[in-house]
């Protein structure tokens, strides 16, 4: 079998504040070194500390956010905003109610779909993104693109799989209330940014990071793709790391 070669740069943490406040480090070096700056956002638990961290930053006048444009990866079909599990409701709530960025956009589950999936890719090809933030789902998949998403996809709904609505059950009454499809940005959306952090703690992410890193890359493992992607830097926490050597 041909070997991969693999250009990602991965850091492993022993203490998760030192993993936060790096990852928070080089996101505002990268925002101060830019007149304007495009930030692809990430929402779930990963994400969490790293808002609280900008918020703080700003807080405390240490960086301007005035430049910045946010547009997010993925949203739920069919829940308003008002929905305390939405995607904008969750980044209204963790960061823009904190932080006034330039603009935010989210792609959006509600109306029409073809129409909201068209202005996504079109808004993302005149606004490439300079730095994006990924978490990764238990199933290897980076925003919605689930398994089996082609590497070229653009802006798309997914049917979301049944071990990502059972990840996702936490944020909702029951495993019932979670949607079954999602808008989400596509590989190639994604693949187009010019920079990629992507954040993994905790054992529930260590077998996804074990088959990014040292399997294949297959659409089996969404995740795989970023393997060939130069410009990446994935911070690890020791337990998401603990399956490889
Ligand atoms: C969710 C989101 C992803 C997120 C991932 C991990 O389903 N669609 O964008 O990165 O799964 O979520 P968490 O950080 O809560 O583990």
């Amino acid at each position: 079998m041909k070997e991969r070669v693999i250009v990602m740069t991965i850091l492993v943490y022993e203490n998760l504040d030192l993993l936060y406040d790096d990852v928070k480090d080089h996101l505002i070096d990268q925002i101060k070194r830019h007149q304007t700056f495009n930030l692809g956002l990430a929402t779930g638990s990963t994400s969490e500390p790293l808002y609280e961290r900008l918020i703080d930053a700003h807080d405390t006048h240490k960086v301007d956010f005035s430049h910045v444009s946010t547009f997010n990866l993925d949203e739920y079909v069919g829940l308003e905003a008002s929905h305390h599990a939405s995607y904008v409701y969750f980044m209204q709530e963790k960061l823009f109610k904190h932080i006034s960025f330039k603009t935010s956009h989210m792609p959006s589950g509600l109306g029409n779909l073809v129409e909201n999936v068209n202005f996504y890719n079109q808004l993302l090809s005149k606004n490439p993104i300079d730095l994006q933030i990924l978490g990764i789902g238990s199933n290897g998949h980076i925003a919605f693109n689930e398994p089996g998403t082609p590497v070229d996809s653009l802006t798309h709904i997914v049917n979301l799989t049944d071990q990502t609505i059972f990840d996702n059950s936490r944020f909702f009454e029951s495993v019932d209330h979670v949607p079954a499809k999602a808008i989400t940005m596509g590989l190639a959306n994604i693949m187009a940014a010019k920079k990629i952090i992507l954040i993994a703690t905790g054992k529930n992410k260590a077998q996804a990071i074990y088959k990014m890193v040292k399997e294949a890359q297959t659409t089996n493992m969404p995740a795989s793709v970023l393997t060939t992607y130069e410009n990446i830097t994935v911070y690890l926490d020791q337990e998401a790391a603990s399956l490889l050597d």
